[in-house]
């Protein structure tokens, strides 16, 4: 079993403990973050990655940039540090 130190940026950390999704992982630690789609289309999840690196489970529909990833598609695959939206 993977896990990862997830380092949210202004929060704390979490562990990456082979969610489905970044999402999910968020979720099982009691943060409140935006969905809709849970698929790559809608970009409601979109955060920021500041470092480390992720896995697309799946590519991205919805328009994204520069370090911008969408929570719902992604796995950690390293420890990583993200900054959620204000
Ligand atoms: S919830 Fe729609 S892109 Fe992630």
């Amino acid at each position: 079993m993977n896990q990862y130190i997830i380092t949210i940026e202004n929060f704390g950390n979490i562990t990456w403990q082979n969610q489905h999704s970044l999402l999910e992982a968020l979720e099982d630690a009691g943060i409140d973050i935006d969905y809709s789609c849970r698929s790559g289309a809608c970009s409601a999840c979109k955060i920021k990655l500041l470092s480390g690196k992720v896995h697309w489970r799946n590519q991205p529909v919805a328009s994204i940039h520069g370090n911008e990833i969408l929570a719902c598609s992604v796995q950690p695959i390293t420890d990583i540090k993200i900054a959620l939206p204000n």
